[in-house]
């Protein structure tokens, strides 16, 4: 894809490459490989018929994917990356899933993501985004699960993750230098780190799933309200 050192494009993904037949289409060759994985956890804690918000949603091959092999499941997906919304909206375009909403502006970050008003969700899922985006987006993620999920509804994130403090392969330290090295306020976090930060705003570290190529899917649930 066109790299533009220091601009939002070449953030959003480095290995990315644009579909000649649709050129607004983005193609990520990760995707590729992790979205039957994360599709076979997703399908085995979400409820069939899910209202999903997903943050960081990058191309949208994911939203895609996920909501053709879910179709009880409303998928919206979002991204605060203007090159990425209209990848997202072509896909969803291309694949006629009529179960995707059209792409929001959410940065994870903001006070207020502008889906306030909606009911409550019952799931946020936010994939390679916490190591490609400063702590304080983590933060922003977690806070926004606590105040849009309805009590017992989970947050899933996937990723590299540290645990206990230690990278869990070379390759992962490898990674995380590189990353670090891109901007300084990027890295591969802990999962004690994460779940800390999730515990203040009332979710707690449900399951951690192991997922090839040395990833981690954690989901978090809110806590439930005591009778
Ligand atoms: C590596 S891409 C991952 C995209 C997609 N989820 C995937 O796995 O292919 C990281 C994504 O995080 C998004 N992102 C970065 N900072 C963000 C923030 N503060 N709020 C929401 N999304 C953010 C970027 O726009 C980008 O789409």
């Amino acid at each position: 894809m066109g790299v533009q050192p220091g601009g939002f494009r070449f953030r959003l993904c480095e290995e990315c490459v644009w579909l000649s037949a649709m050129p607004e289409r983005l193609r990520s060759p990760a995707t590729a490989r992790n979205r039957q994985p994360i599709l076979t956890v997703l399908q085995r804690v979400l409820p069939s018929n899910a209202r999903v918000l997903e943050l960081a949603s990058g191309a949208g091959e994911h939203a895609a994917y996920f909501a053709a092999a879910m179709p009880g499941v409303t998928w919206q997906p979002s991204d605060p990356d203007a090159d990425a919304r209209a990848s997202i909206a072509a896909w969803i375009g291309a694949d006629a899933v009529a179960n995707v909403r059209p792409p929001l502006n959410i940065d994870v970050r903001a006070g207020l993501w502008g889906v306030e008003e909606q009911p409550p969700f019952d799931a946020l899922v936010a994939i390679n985004m916490i190591h490609i985006s400063p702590w304080e987006a983590t933060l922003g993620l977690v806070r926004g699960a606590g105040r849009l999920l309805r009590p017992g509804g989970l947050l899933f994130t996937y990723g590299p993750y540290k645990r206990d403090g230690r990278h869990t392969t070379p390759s992962n330290e490898s990674f995380d230098a590189s990353l670090r090295a891109r901007d300084p306020s990027w890295g591969v976090r802990d999962v004690a780190d994460v779940t800390r930060a999730a515990e203040h705003s009332a979710m707690q570290l449900r399951e951690i799933v192991e997922m090839p190529a040395n990833n981690l899917s954690l989901v978090f649930e809110k806590r439930r309200l005591v009778e």
